[in-house]
């Protein structure tokens, strides 16, 4: 079972000890009870909002709408409910920026890496489901030689990035990509398993899809990475993260763990 749908299931009990009736024999009622779930995420969608936003209480961040976009998009390919499409489209389209790859201007300044993996997931998981395309752009025809295969393109676009990112910081730490990708912000000088394991994902999710060895070597060198530089400890207990600020080279790492 893949971590999204043990999401959708866990969700639907928890609510369905409040007030859900769920008869998981009956797929009728299963369906019922993830359309009210679905749509209890997507009152917080604020249809004001140019930027494709939930409204969340503070402090929000804009990485957590790309969360519940990839939510509404598991919805839509569980339940085969076409209620969201249009607004999944119109959300994920205010949010890709000049280069189609989840960097748009509204969130420059403060965007990372580890906010951008957040919506490059949608675009994987739109790309596995064949969830409807993007209206063809020529950089969808450029990137991957067919400009209906938008969610591919999108998420190459990303992986692109972060490997030039990963090669402009090679020379510290042997690797690995730092949380920020923009040098003036704070946190430049980290290096952490949120933006390591999300330029993973993304490597592995299209070296399966696509069996592009470029992909696999990117995942297995990010992994190997994760190892050797201790973000990824013995019996795969995941820490935060290790500075290359003040020659410290990853020497030490942060300890707060995450898995
Ligand atoms: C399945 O669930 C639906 C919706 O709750 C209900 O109307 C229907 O009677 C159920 N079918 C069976 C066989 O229990
Ligand atoms: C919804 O978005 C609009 C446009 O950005 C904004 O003015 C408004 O404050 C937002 N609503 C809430 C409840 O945050
Ligand atoms: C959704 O549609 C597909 C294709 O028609 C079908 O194979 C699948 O069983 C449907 N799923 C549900 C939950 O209705
Ligand atoms: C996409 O590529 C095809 C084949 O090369 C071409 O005919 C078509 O005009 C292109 N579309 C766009 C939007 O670039
Ligand atoms: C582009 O991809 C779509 C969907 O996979 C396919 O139906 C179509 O034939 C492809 N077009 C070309 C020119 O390869
Ligand atoms: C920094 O660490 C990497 C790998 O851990 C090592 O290969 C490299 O020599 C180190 N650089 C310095 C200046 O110590
Ligand atoms: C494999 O992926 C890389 C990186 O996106 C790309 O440059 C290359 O053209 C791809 N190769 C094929 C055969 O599609
Ligand atoms: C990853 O590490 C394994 C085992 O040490 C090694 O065989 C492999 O060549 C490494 N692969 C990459 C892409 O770094």
């Amino acid at each position: 079972m893949s971590p999204s749908v043990r999401l959708v299931v866990l969700a639907v009990f928890a609510v369905s000890a409040l007030c859900l009736d769920l008869d998981i024999s009956n797929q009728t009622s299963i369906k019922q009870a993830a359309a009210i779930i679905a749509s209890g995420l997507y009152e917080y969608h604020n249809t004001s909002s140019t930027a494709g936003l939930f409204n969340q209480p503070e402090p929000w961040f804009w990485w957590l709408s790309g969360a519940g976009w990839t939510a509404l998009i598991d919805y839509t390919a569980y339940t085969n409910d076409t209620t969201y499409v249009s607004d999944i489209h119109t959300a994920l389209s205010q949010n890709l920026g000049s280069n189609y790859d989840f960097v748009p201007a509204e969130q420059s300044g403060w965007e990372a890496n580890d906010d951008q993996v957040h919506w490059v997931y949608s675009a994987l998981t739109a790309m596995e489901y064949g969830f409807p395309p993007l209206p063809c752009k020529a950089a969808f025809n450029n990137t991957v030689g067919n400009c209906t295969k938008s969610w591919q393109a999108i998420a190459v676009h990303a992986f692109e990035d972060f490997v030039t990112r990963w090669n402009l910081d090679s020379q510290t730490c042997g690797g690995g990509l730092k949380w920020q990708y923009d040098p003036t912000a704070k946190g430049w000088t980290y290096k952490n398993s949120v933006s390591n394991a999300g330029f993973f994902q993304t490597a592995a999710r299209l070296a399966r899809y696509t069996g592009n060895e470029t992909y696999t070597d990117w995942a297995t060198k990010i992994w190997n990475w994760s190892v050797t530089s201790g973000l990824v400890g013995s019996g795969y207990h995941v820490y935060d993260g290790s500075s290359d600020g003040d020659g410290a080279n990853c020497s030490s790492v942060d300890h707060d763990e995450w898995s």
